[in-house]
């Protein structure tokens, strides 16, 4: 669509590379129902008084309710919220609050857990902006979590990073500062390398290989059987180490293997193999539940659905590492 000389989807394409944080704006309407919109078309305006704006867009369905309302709250997503972005994105969705921790702020208005921070606001005036509406709030009061903002940029949801330019200003401790336990690799392999540990002595007072543990189970929950590529990938043993576990485990009449209507040797488990291995299930089920104590049970669900997601998005052929790999792909060019 085009208005005048301007093209909108390169208009729109073009504003994205504004890079800018991901807000959900919430109210509560007349009826008790909570409200709440993506939005990254926040601003700041004004420090004295203390004014900020956004804009909505028309269509929204719930632009009546945002019309009348005479508070809203914006909260500003950190960077591990692209889910809830996402879900207050989807427009006309029924009840986006469902299952979303929250407290009532200023009017009712949803303050989300887990935030960078929220700016709670009392409606001082709304403008005709297209076909947007320019909603500005005076802030009654806010609060920074100091977590990492969620960034939007080019379509595309993005974390922010000290620019390599400052980081070659850096001294060397402040390079290195607050790095190992904050990364990824050393969070996971430390986590998993404890968690093992503990359970390993489960597994040496039961005989079990930790491989055996770990081909049992994936074998145990596919009943049509693993071809030894696939258990590899599963299991993430050598090849040579592989085979001979299989061979020791067809010995012990654990698995047994045979060759599918492809001509291709698949494996499965036996009964003795899954007598060795369901109390074991059990066991592991209890450790996990231990370790996951700390957390309440939205928190660890919230926390495996993150790993799940993370695991998916880098084994996607998707995820391109682009900071380590440069690449020029384009992303999907929404606002
Ligand atoms: C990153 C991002 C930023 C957005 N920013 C805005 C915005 O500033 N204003 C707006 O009206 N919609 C924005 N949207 C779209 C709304 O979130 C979306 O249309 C919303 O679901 C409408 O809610 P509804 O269910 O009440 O129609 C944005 C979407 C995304 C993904």
């Amino acid at each position: 669509m085009t208005s005048g000389a301007i093209d909108t989807d390169s208009f729109r394409q073009a504003l994205g590379h504004f890079a800018t944080g991901v807000t959900i704006v919430t109210t509560r309407g007349e009826n008790g129902e909570y409200i709440g919109v993506t939005a990254n078309s926040f601003n700041s305006v004004s420090m004295d008084p203390p004014l900020v704006l956004w804009s909505l867009d028309k269509r929204t369905h719930s632009l009546k309710i945002y019309e009348t309302a005479e508070h809203f709250v914006v909260n500003v997503l950190a960077a591990d919220q692209v889910s809830l972005s996402k879900r207050f994105a989807t427009s006309g969705t029924k009840d986006k609050f469902r299952g979303v921790s929250f407290t009532e702020g200023v009017g009712g208005a949803p303050i989300l857990a887990g935030c960078a921070a929220y700016f709670q606001c009392k409606k001082s005036f709304v403008y005709e902006g297209g076909d947007h509406l320019i909603l500005v709030g005076e802030v009654v009061t806010f609060e920074a979590s100091g977590r990492s903002g969620l960034v939007f940029h080019k379509g595309s949801y993005a974390v922010s990073q000290p620019h390599p330019v400052i980081g070659v200003t850096q001294t060397r401790e402040e390079a290195g500062q607050d790095f190992v336990e904050e990364y990824l690799d050393y969070l996971l392999t430390q986590t998993a390398a404890r968690f093992r540990s503990q359970f390993q002595v489960v597994l040496d007072e039961a005989g079990v290989h930790q491989f055996e543990w770990r081909i049992t189970c994936c074998l145990a929950e596919n009943h049509e059987g693993l071809t030894f590529e696939r258990l590899r990938d599963m299991v993430l043993a050598e090849k040579n180490e592989l085979s001979r576990l299989l061979r020791s485990m067809q010995d012990k009449a654990w698995i047994t293997s045979g060759e599918d209507f492809a001509g291709e040797t698949r494996y499965w488990i036996v009964k003795q193999g899954l007598d060795k291995i369901v109390p074991l299930i059990a066991a592991a089920r209890a450790h996990e539940w231990d370790a996951l104590g700390e957390f309440s049970a939205e928190e660890a669900k919230q926390f495996k659905d993150n790993l799940k997601g993370l695991l998916q998005w880098v084994n996607s052929g998707e995820y391109k590492p682009a900071h380590l790999v440069p690449d020029d792909s384009k992303d999907e060019g929404q606002r």
